[in-house]
């Protein structure tokens, strides 16, 4: 199969227009477990080292277990405001950063060692993480291309998360996502716009043959 130029500027539209999305723009709609299982099938889609296919997904629902994660990020964010000085740290304070309570869905997404040597992942063991960012990306495109917002939840501790969740010793956390519908997607990056950092310029980041 090959695509033409219409599919081309579609794809190009959804990666322009995928946005992380806070609490704040989240509606109250629930997410049906159709829409669920086609950005679940979305991430099942990713490319991975050797084929390993190294990811699992804990889908919740339960309200309790929801705010109990919403605790740990509570005590994390503000450890994180430490980090910040000045104008910095009072920035942040204003920010919103997580959508765990306000959304219908939390995916805490997985990575799952294989118990023998994966093919392409015997010189960088990190591989198999990546092939899990990959499925949590192609989730983040999935959902905004059906006009459904997530939010990537990290300044939490995924040890307290894991505790939470039963998960087992030998999987990691790689991401926690914050699913449902929204009533506006921005424009452009919050922090962006928030002049939190600048957007960077292509061509600062191209070197051609060596640094
Ligand atoms: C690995 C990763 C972790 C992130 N963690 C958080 C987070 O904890 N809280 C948050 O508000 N946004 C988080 N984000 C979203 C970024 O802030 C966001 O992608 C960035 O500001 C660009 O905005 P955009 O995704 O809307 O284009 C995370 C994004 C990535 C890729």
């Amino acid at each position: 199969m090959f695509f033409g130029e219409n599919d081309q500027n579609v794809i190009e539209r959804v990666l322009r227009a995928r946005r992380d999305v806070r609490g704040n723009r989240f509606t109250d709609r629930d997410l049906s477990d159709s829409d669920l299982e086609r950005i679940l099938a979305a991430a099942t889609t990713a490319p991975s080292v050797g084929y390993s296919q190294p990811w699992e997904f804990v889908i919740i629902r339960d309200p309790s277990i929801k705010n109990a994660v919403a605790k740990i990020f509570e005590f994390e964010n503000l450890r994180a405001q430490t980090q910040f000085e000045n104008d910095r740290a009072l920035q942040y304070a204003k920010l919103k950063l997580e959508g765990i309570t306000e959304t219908p869905v939390n995916i805490a997404v997985f990575y799952t060692p294989s118990d023998k040597p994966v093919l392409g992942q015997t010189s960088m063991p990190d591989m198999g993480e990546y092939s899990v960012v990959c499925a949590v990306q192609n989730m983040w495109l999935m959902a905004r291309a059906m006009n459904i917002g997530i939010g990537w939840v990290s300044i939490i501790n995924p040890d307290k998360v894991k505790n939470i969740l039963n998960a087992p010793k030998q999987n990691k956390l790689i991401a926690y996502l914050c699913v449902g519908h929204v009533d506006q997607f921005l424009e452009k990056p919050e922090l962006e716009t928030l002049r939190w950092e600048p957007a960077k310029v292509l061509s600062s980041l191209v070197r051609y043959d060596n640094y």
